[in-house]
């Protein structure tokens, strides 16, 4: 039952392993042999996505990290500009809105505050249409918007968020690759979008293995007072999403760098007492990280790289190196995603802190 821990001690843990399933159920309908159903979005979207021209994304907290995830994909894969805006932000400026711009809000619960004022907001600004993506059918969010894309993650009690996320995660690159596939992009690109995302159940699975190594390097860390989340590409925002995961249930302050930002100012806090976790994929940007990582450990940081297992990255001595199997680059923010869960749920037990109810924190926040 969903609203039980069973054998898990927290929910939050419950709710990580929960993720295979969770992106099975999300996907589940959607996925032609090599291209997506555009139907499941409805008759009058399914018509107008090919009017598309722009997209402006709002949100808060988590979901506005899946959200600066997808802007690397939509204008990579389909072709589009994208904006992001957390909504506490957006509701209150004047937003310009070019034509045909269609307002993705993107929200766990449906009821968040500003996020439901944003849209409202959105609405008086002559967009094509508002699609909510969201894990609640009757919420406020999904009843408003003109079209609707739910993530099938079931409830989660955790105030930490996290199959919300990675489902999320999924329905923004099914979205790109439905609007990929309506502007006539690269049929290769869309059939292995199509094929990575059936492959991600079992790989999500496969990678929650990582949480015994993550167990034994999280006492380390849970004596710092500090850490720095590097990535570069899609993998930043996953590593914003790493170090809000970690400030929230851990209480360790945490802050993501963009990787190419380092030497600007943030490389002046590395010592010793600085962990520094990166996300390292196999991709085009790896060997700019690698020469990254190269200054931390320069300065006597403590690396944490979370890598793929082809990825050569410089191994020198402070430096602990966790494997991931190696991902199409379109799933691999997703997979990214876990093994930082873990981290900070890992150090948090240590700290013994409350995770499900972290101190200060609402799940769900529906006043201003
Ligand atoms: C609260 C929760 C976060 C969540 C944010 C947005 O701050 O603690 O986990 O990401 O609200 O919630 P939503 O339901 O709109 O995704």
């Amino acid at each position: 039952h969903s609203l039980d821990k069973g054998e898990y001690r927290h929910f939050m843990l419950k709710e990580i392993h929960e993720q295979p399933a969770a992106i099975a159920n999300t996907l589940e309908g959607t996925l032609g042999e090599d291209h997506v159903l555009t139907a499941v979005l409805g008759p009058e979207a399914e018509t107008r996505l090919k009017d598309i021209q722009n997209i402006h994304i709002v949100a808060c907290g988590t979901s506005y990290h899946a959200g600066l995830v997808a802007r690397y994909w939509i204008e990579e894969q389909a072709g589009l500009p994208c904006q992001v805006e957390v909504a506490s932000e957006y509701r209150y400026r004047q937003v310009a809105v070019p034509a045909n711009t269609l307002l993705i809000a993107i929200s766990q619960s449906g009821e968040t505050a500003d996020t439901l004022a944003a849209l409202r907001y959105a609405k008086q600004q002559g967009y094509l249409a508002s699609l909510a993506i969201c894990n609640v059918a009757g919420s406020s969010l999904v009843r408003e918007a003109d079209w609707r894309l739910l993530t099938k993650a079931g409830p989660e009690i955790g105030v930490a968020s996290t199959k919300a996320f990675t489902t999320q995660l999924v329905a923004l690159l099914w979205m790109t690759t439905a609007l990929a596939q309506v502007n006539d992009r690269a049929p290769e690109m869309i059939s292995a979008n199509v094929r990575a995302l059936k492959g991600l159940p079992r790989l999500v699975e496969k990678v929650l293995h990582l949480d015994q190594h993550i167990e034994e390097l999280a006492a380390t860390f849970a004596s710092k007072h500090h850490a720095l989340f590097l990535g570069r590409g899609p993998h930043y925002p996953i590593a914003m999403e790493g170090a809000l995961k970690l400030k929230e249930i851990s209480y360790i302050h945490a802050e993501a760098y963009a990787a190419g930002e380092l030497k600007h100012g943030p490389l002046a806090l590395v010592d010793e007492n600085m962990p520094v976790v990166s996300v390292a994929p196999s991709d085009s940007l790896l060997e700019k990280l690698n020469s990254n990582l190269q200054e931390v450990r320069a300065r006597g940081g403590q690396l944490i790289n979370f890598a793929c297992e082809r990825a050569e990255l410089d191994n020198g001595e402070g430096s602990i190196h966790l494997s991931l199997p190696w991902v199409y680059e379109s799933v691999s923010p997703i997979v990214y995603t876990l093994p930082l869960q873990l981290l900070s749920y890992r150090v948090a037990l240590v700290k013994g802190t409350d995770v499900d109810k972290p101190r200060n924190l609402a799940k769900s926040v529906t006043v201003e």
